[in-house]
């Protein structure tokens, strides 16, 4: 089957069994499956047994709050669209749901057709991303974007490890937690070296399922399986010459590592259904959150493929452990975030994030600096109001109060924040979507109800 003729699944997380069924019966004879959840826990229960494409997920759950569970659900499968439903719209949590991973949100109550389009609207841009996933080359921005921050200090042995990788042609495994920078590394690796303009692939392999990632490795002959209508190449023939970044390698299943490993030997793919091997010149780089030793241990993980790719490895550390390098980074983020701007970060706010634990490592600080760019009033940003955890240390100063005059709403603060990040980008709304980080249509929707317009 291929990935356009799979049936879509739709999973509807909420205490209101009235509203699924509702919702279950109104898809009933689309593309789409219906699976529905009446708990958090038992949403990423099925979540984690199958590949769902659209959450829909409800603000209040009897066990925990629905944004809660968005990083669960997205950790089986990051390209999930989750869509969040709300009965209090507010600003506050529209903004913490997408800053979770959400994708878009509704407000309930709802018309069935609103929900059906942005429902379409999620599985297209599912279908999108998964062609461009496949298909596209990346592009030089993305070796612009292969900048290592503090590789002069607390990365400076994993930046050593970066230029020894970068000139050979050896597989190299890149291991931490999550957040901490492995698909960042792996650009550098590649953009550092001599195969820096040619091709570079990344596959999750998390992300596809698994009964389609086969195919998509190793590419298929016209009428391999019902659906191939025409010949696919698989990603190692696209990635010729060039590197294959196979990202969370230890979520690929037992029986395809076996075939990966063949084709790491011999240097050789077949193609599913084809008669012969083809020879393939591919540099490989693997990364894992899990600790692939235990995977090991365990029997998920083979043996011989582990020490195959375990030939160069480099072990990203939390970010707990290089505290140093969070004003540098926090810079950075401010500087790549709102770049025409005059933000600054009080030393006092610094201080406080160095005695933080980034549970979520870079991805979180980088996350933080962002909410707080958006919420800022002024030209002073404090990001540690928006921490998760508490503290370790207390700050070592209090916060500057901010004056009863200088409070205006989050309406308006997200209104002349569109408005600016708009004109910032010459009123583009693909690209001020993006780097708002909310999907393009709400975007328009805000744009519409700010009545915001190009001067
Ligand atoms: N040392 C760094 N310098 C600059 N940016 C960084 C650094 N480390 C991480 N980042 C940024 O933090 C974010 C998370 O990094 P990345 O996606 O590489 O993490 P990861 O280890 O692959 O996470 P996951 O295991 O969840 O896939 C990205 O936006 C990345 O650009
Ligand atoms: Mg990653």
């Amino acid at each position: 089957m291929s990935a356009t003729q799979t049936k879509r699944r739709l999973l509807i997380i909420d205490d209101d069994k009235f509203l699924c069924d509702l919702v279950a019966q109104f898809f009933r004879g689309e593309a789409v499956d219906v699976l529905t959840a009446h708990r958090g826990a038992d949403g990423v229960h099925i979540a984690s047994k199958t590949l769902v494409d659209v959450v829909l997920l409800d603000q209040k759950l009897p066990d925990v709050q629905g944004v809660d569970v968005c990083p669960a659900l997205l950790k089986h499968n990051d390209q999930t669209k989750i869509i969040f439903i709300t009965a209090y719209p507010s600003f506050e949590n529209a903004l913490e749901a997408i800053k979770q991973g959400a994708y878009d949100y509704l407000s309930k109550p709802f018309e069935l057709e609103e929900l059906k389009l942005t429902v379409e609207r999620a599985l297209k841009t599912l279908t999108l991303e998964h062609v461009e996933q496949i298909h596209a080359y990346r592009s030089s921005k993305e070796s612009e974007e292969a900048i290592l921050l503090g590789k002069e200090s607390g990365l400076a042995e994993v930046w050593r490890m970066v230029g020894i990788a970068a000139d050979s042609d050896v597989p190299v495994l890149i291991t931490g937690k999550t957040g901490v920078g492995k698909n960042i590394v792996a650009r550098c690796i590649h953009y550092n070296g001599p195969l820096g303009k040619r091709p570079f692939i990344t596959v999750n392999c998390a992300a596809i399922p698994e009964q389609l990632i086969e195919g998509e490795l190793f590419g298929h002959e016209k009428g391999a399986f019902t659906g191939a209508v025409a010949v696919r190449k698989g990603l190692f023939e696209m990635a010729e010459s060039g590197t294959l970044f196979l990202d969370e390698i230890g979520a690929l299943p037992f029986t395809l590592q076996s075939k990966l490993l063949g084709a790491l030997d011999e240097r050789k793919v077949r193609r599913l259904g084809g008669e012969t091997a083809r020879s393939v010149n591919v540099r490989i780089i693997a990364a894992t959150n899990e600790e692939v030793e235990k995977a090991v241990a365990g029997g998920t993980f083979r043996e011989d493929l582990y020490y195959r790719l375990n030939v160069f490895r480099i072990h990203i550390p939390p970010l707990k452990d290089r505290l140093q390098d969070v004003p540098e980074l926090c810079r950075h983020f401010v500087r790549q975030i709102a770049p025409d701007s005059r933000i600054s970060i009080p030393e006092s706010e610094l201080a406080c994030l160095r005695g933080y634990q980034w549970p979520g490592n870079v991805r979180e600080l980088k996350n933080v600096i962002e909410r707080s760019i958006i919420l800022r009033s002024g030209d002073t940003i404090r990001p540690s109001a928006l921490l998760m955890q508490p503290l370790a240390a207390a700050p070592p100063e209090n916060p500057i109060p901010i004056e009863d005059d200088d409070i205006v709403s989050l309406e308006e603060i997200e209104k002349n924040y569109i408005r600016r990040a708009l004109s910032a980008l010459s009123w583009n709304h693909t690209r001020t979507a993006k780097k708002l980080g909310v999907s393009r249509s709400t975007l328009n929707r805000k744009i519409k109800a700010y009545r915001i317009e190009k001067p």
